[in-house]
This record gives structure tokens, sequence and C-alpha cells, in this order.
């Protein structure tokens, strides 16, 4: 089954492609190619974007930094992020919006949760910047929180590995990939997909998420047609 309204929760990382830091223009576009392919056949999709390829607020903290305002550093290379995804979409030919956590008119429109609906049921992609506006929280939890906000039907988390793995593949070839994972599972283990509070935010609304890599062609549009793809979690009865 086809998803209706999607978000796609993309990290900082998967725009900075093969460099060590920042935003590679190409991979935007790429991205954005593949986000207007999934768009033209109707899919209402919204998307987070982390920041971690310019700042990532933990590790400022770990390094001496008041955790609050490393996260505020944080939230402000979301900004940046966000708008550099809208130039590629716009390029690739997708109508798109930007709302920001953190009011800042003369870069985009300020979040105002109505409006990106009405945004979504017009055919345009909106892309959420500054995170949820608030230090401690991470855009994988602003992911979820934008979910049910905006009743999405699917939170797709697309990383650079193809879904959760029982080890880190990386370092151990016999790594086991899960299909499926329940909420539960995912909380009381140590798998690390996401963080505790953007998993329980997902389980006590029911929204499913996806865990893919991005990078595979076609992933995105898989995932959006309901095929499989990665590693599905769900609450236990739709497993
Ligand atoms: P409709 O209401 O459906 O017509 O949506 P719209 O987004 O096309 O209309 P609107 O007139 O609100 O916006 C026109 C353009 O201005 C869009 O590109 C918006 O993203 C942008 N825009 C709207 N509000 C703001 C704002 O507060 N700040 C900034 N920087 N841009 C804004």
């Amino acid at each position: 089954m086809a998803y209706e309204r999607a978000l796609l929760k993309l990290s900082g990382e998967a725009l900075m492609g093969d460099k060590p830091y920042g935003i590679d223009p190409a991979i935007v576009q790429s991205i954005s190619e593949d986000v207007a392919r999934v768009v033209s056949n109707g899919t209402q999709l919204a998307i987070v974007v982390g920041g971690g390829n310019i700042f990532r607020g933990l590790k400022g903290s770990a390094a001496g930094m008041d955790r609050a305002t490393a996260d505020y550093v944080g939230m402000l290379a979301t900004v940046m992020n966000a708008i550099s995804l809208q130039d590629g979409l716009e390029r690739a030919g997708v109508p798109t919006r930007v709302q920001t956590a953190i009011e800042m008119k003369e870069v985009a429109e300020p979040y105002i949760r109505r409006k990106a609906i009405r945004h979504l049921e017009k055919g345009r992609v909106v892309v959420f910047g500054g995170g949820c506006g608030n230090p401690f929280f991470t855009t994988d939890t602003t992911a979820a929180l934008r979910a049910a906000e905006i009743n999405a039907n699917v939170v797709f988390k697309a990383t650079k590995v193809d879904g959760v793995y029982d080890q880190d593949p990386k370092e151990f070839p016999n790594a086991i990939r899960y299909e499926d994972l329940t909420f539960q599972e995912v909380l009381s283990s140590e798998l690390g997909v996401m963080d505790s509070t953007s998993i329980a935010l997902c389980k006590d609304n029911n929204i499913p998420i996806v865990v893919f890599n991005l990078f595979e062609p076609g992933n995105i549009a898989k995932a959006i047609a309901g095929e499989k793809v990665g590693t599905r979690i769900g609450n236990a009865n739709c497993k």
C-alpha cells in the first residue's frame, strides 16, 4: 500500500557526500531529483533535515560548550541545510516551502502547522528547518513530532546503511539485518537506530518508521510505494 503523506528524515551528513564537512550541491541535486520523481505520483512529502554536516550540538557540548547553546548552533545549521535543499528541489521542478521552528522571517516562513498541511495538500514539499526549536531534542525527535502534527502515515529515516542490524555491519561482517522490529524491541535494546524520545513518540502515535539506505537508487520511491525496503519498525500488531 502506498503512503499518502510521508515524513522523510534526512541526516545532515547525507548532504555532504564524500566531503568531510558542509554541503555538496551535486548530492543535494541528486537527492532532490529522487524526491521529484516520487512526489510526481501524488504522495505528499514533508522533510526534516539534520545539521550534523555543519555542527552537531552533542559534539559541541562534549567539547565543553554549554549544551543548550550548542544545540541552538546545531538548529541554525539545519536551517542552512533546509534552504539548500529547497534550492535543489526547486531546480528539480518541485514546488517547496521551508518553515523554520525558530522565527527568521527574512529567510523562511515560520512553522505554522495548519499552513504546512495546506502546502502539502497543494502538492508542495515542506522542509522543516530549525529542529523543533528547543535544545535537548534531536532532529529525529523533530521528525517524529512533525509527523504526528501533520498526520503523516510514516516516517522514513534515510541513512547510509540499508536498515537496522544487530551489530555494526562495518565492524562485523556477519551482522544480521532486521526486516521488522517493534518499537518495544528498539526501546529495550541498544540498537541505536534513533533516540528513545523519537521512538516513543512514534510508538504512542502509531506511526511506523522505515529505515533504509538513501543512496540506493530508487529506494525512496520503493519505500513510498510501501514495498519492502530496509527495516520497518512498528507496533506489534502491524508487524
Ligand atoms: P498559498 O497561501 O497557498 O498561496 O501559499 P504560498 O506559500 O504560495 O503563499 P504566500 O503568499 O504565503 O507565500 C509566497 C512565498 O513567500 C512563498 O515562497 C513562501 O514560502 C514565502 N513566504 C511566506 N511567508 C513568508 C515569511 O514569513 N518569510 C519568508 N521569508 N518567506 C515567506
